[in-house]
């Protein structure tokens, strides 16, 4: 029996051979019932043999487990010279790295931020921008209306008026935020990101506005000597108004944004003596910055957060 349990190989034919040992119907187990008829030097034979036999079973057991263990590590080679497996890092939304990077340039001339409410009044929207009630101008932009007289903000323009009533002038900051309007096209969402600058001291013209501006299109887009377009336009809290256009990779005008001289009339509605203090203002949309300096094509696409998309344009 003894030799019989080292010469097994396998768990199953140790179990086996146990079971049929030590098991209810098993040799052992018959023997030791035997036991109250034997003699003592028989007894104390007998109680040897089982404890050698358990003992030999136990060896056997922890041997073949530990060769098991052994050929199935064997098997499962570290293959060092294998790919790492990828790993899965996000990364910042093109508009977050967007703004991170627009805020960081305006700030670094001086400009501080704010912010506003999304659903704003018609006074911070509209009237105190010198669109009163019935401005053909309000067409210009297709507002959403809320039931209650307000409306879902149109323009980040609304942050100056806020900014001037709560901090008066000298000023130098700019708006963020979203802002609605009714059109939807491939360069156009019902809601988009613009960035509004104000500038308000006793000594700000024209020629400050173009020189920020020129030097933060610079460092944005990383160009060089950025070549600038003004044209004359039209805004009702600019006079006068323009609009920049910047060459783009050489050949095209991209229009690119909104400025002028703030208006008397809205310095005025924000208490401020118009005769003393003046400035610019300018706005643009930070999406559509966005989409020319990584190459997005579809603006709804940016809102669609589509990662498959997203990593297609390397984000
Ligand atoms: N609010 C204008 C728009 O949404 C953009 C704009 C134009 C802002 C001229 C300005 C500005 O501050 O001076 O179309």
């Amino acid at each position: 029996m003894q030799e019989q349990i080292r010469n097994i190989n396998t768990l199953e034919e140790l179990q086996a051979l146990y079971a049929a040992t030590f098991g209810k119907t098993g040799t052992m187990t018959a023997r030791l019932k035997q036991m109250k008829d034997m003699d003592n030097a028989a007894r104390a034979a007998l109680n040897a043999e089982n404890t050698e036999l358990r003992a030999l079973f136990k060896t056997r057991q922890s041997e073949l487990e530990h060769a098991a263990l052994m050929s199935k590590l064997a098997g499962e080679s570290l293959d060092a010279t294998l790919d790492g497996m990828p790993e899965n890092r996000g990364t910042l939304h093109p508009l977050t790295q967007a703004l991170v990077e627009v805020s960081g340039i305006l700030e670094s001339f001086g400009y501080t931020m704010h912010t506003g409410p999304e659903v704003e009044d018609d006074w911070h929207n509209f009237t105190a921008l010198n669109t009163p009630a019935h401005h053909p101008a309000r067409d210009m932009q297709d507002t959403f209306f809320l039931p209650n007289g307000n409306v879902m903000r149109t323009q980040t323009s609304a942050i100056q008026i806020r900014a001037m009533e709560e901090s008066g002038v000298p000023i130098k900051m700019f708006g963020v935020g979203s802002t609605y309007r009714k059109e939807m096209d491939a360069t156009h969402g019902p809601m988009f990101g613009q960035i509004e600058g104000l500038y308000i001291d006793k000594d700000i013209t024209m020629a400050d506005l173009i020189g920020d501006i020129r030097a933060f299109l610079g460092r944005f887009f990383e160009i060089d000597n950025v070549e600038l377009r003004i044209r004359p336009s039209y805004f009702p809290f600019t006079d006068p108004s323009i609009e920049i256009d910047m060459k783009w990779k050489g050949d095209k005008w991209l229009e690119i944004m909104g400025a002028g001289m703030v208006h008397p009339n809205v310095l005025r509605n924000c208490g401020v003596n118009p005769d003393e203090y003046q400035g610019f203002a300018f706005g643009f949309g930070w999406d559509r910055l966005a989409m020319l300096k990584y190459g997005l094509p579809d603006l709804r696409e940016l809102y669609g957060n589509d990662v498959r998309w997203l990593r297609k344009y390397g984000f």
